[in-house]
């Protein structure tokens, strides 16, 4: 066989097995169409938000980080800061007592260092997404409190030094401004929440606190609740760094975006760091032009309060493409809440965080 023969055969092996290599590689055909090139993009949110020293995150799911190139390839390009999703829910990363399960948040670690960009480690303590032997455990007041102890610590000394935000406790504050009723305020009182921040504060002294909330950006009963639990804590020496909103928004349940400014700003007059830690804005019903400018809109507005704020650190989303959203199970449908369609392009939205990034 001569030199081009050889060629022309050794091309032929490769064309055949190319899809092949790609769905063994990835466990699917990629989307089609082609996520956008970075040339059809220009500058990224990503490149602008480190610009102003912002943090651009989105919630990342296990299953398309792993299988999805376009998904991989949107979020290193789009993103600094990665959220799991479900990851770190107490039933995944301690599914049995004497067992914590760190694979997923490791990969999704490795894959935030490969790509430059931060994890932030979300949520330790929560009353959903629970393990049966804790629901079921019966456990007394004292092994309650070791077991949130190891818990908190186990983790957060696992990724010490290499996370620096972390959201401690998460939705602890009832509609009518009560301390939610969960497993931790019923096991161990009130102190429940102090404690978490100061075990927490012990296992990594360098990383910053935060007590995320949902229904409490704007001025109401809840948020009250949440500026005065924070304030609290600030006044007993609690280590508190900041107060994380999550945004979970839609057309239906528009921002007030006055309000929440003045929410940050009274946080932030604490000396409490804020950020959007969950942003997403459902749209129910028929998705059309229209629909997507006023989502756009809000995606916008929230940007510029965060930018404008004394102390705004981040904007996160709670995903970025609409292939993937929590919202299907939600509210029975997609919801289309995000920034990328499922094709991976780039929605109005998308646009609109730019705009204001860009703006002097
Ligand atoms: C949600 C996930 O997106 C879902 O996949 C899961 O089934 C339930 O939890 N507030 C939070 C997030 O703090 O952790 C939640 O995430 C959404 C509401």
């Amino acid at each position: 066989m001569g030199p081009m023969k050889a060629g022309f055969f050794v091309a032929l092996v490769f064309l055949f097995f190319l899809p092949i290599f790609f769905i063994f590689t990835f466990g699917q055909v990629p989307d089609t169409p082609v996520a956008a090139q970075p040339e059809a993009i220009g500058v990224t949110l990503r490149q602008l938000a480190q610009k102003r020293n912002l943090q651009i995150g989105a919630a990342v799911n296990i299953g398309p980080l792993l299988n999805n190139p376009n998904y991989q390839q949107v979020l290193a390009r789009e993103f600094n800061v990665v959220v799991p999703e479900n990851a770190m829910k107490f039933e995944t990363i301690h599914p049995q007592r004497d067992r914590f399960l760190f694979q997923e948040l490791d990969t999704m670690l490795n894959f935030a260092e490969a790509n430059q960009m931060e994890l932030r480690l979300h949520p330790l303590v929560w009353d959903e997404q629970l393990p049966a032997w804790l629901v079921r455990g019966n456990f007394s007041r004292e092994e309650l409190m070791d077991i949130l102890k190891e818990h908190i610590q186990t983790i957060i000394k696992r990724y010490r030094g290499k996370s620096r935000y972390i959201d401690v406790v998460n939705e602890g504050i009832a509609r009518d401004g009560s301390l939610r009723d969960t497993i931790w305020l019923r096991g161990i009182g009130p102190e429940y929440i102090d404690l978490s921040f100061i075990w927490a504060h012990e296992a990594d002294p360098a990383a910053k606190l935060f007590f995320n909330e949902f229904s409490a950006e704007e001025l109401s009963i809840k948020s009250d609740a949440v500026y005065d639990l924070v304030a609290g804590m600030l006044k007993r020496g609690v280590p508190i760094h900041g107060v994380g909103m999550q945004m979970h928004k839609g057309l239906h349940n528009k921002p007030k975006m006055a309000e929440v400014a003045k929410n940050v700003a009274r946080l932030n007059q604490l000396g409490l760091e804020v950020q959007i830690t969950e942003m997403d804005v459902a749209i129910k019903g028929a998705v059309g032009e229209t629909q997507l400018q006023e989502q756009a809109q809000i995606y916008g507005e929230t940007m510029r309060m965060c930018l404008e704020a004394a102390k705004c650190s981040a904007v996160i989303l709670w995903g970025f493409s609409d292939r993937y959203t929590w919202m299907t199970s939600l509210i029975g449908e997609g919801g289309s809440p995000l920034i990328f369609d499922e094709f991976f392009r780039p929605k109005p939205a998308y646009q609109a965080l730019k705009e204001e990034l860009l703006r002097n």
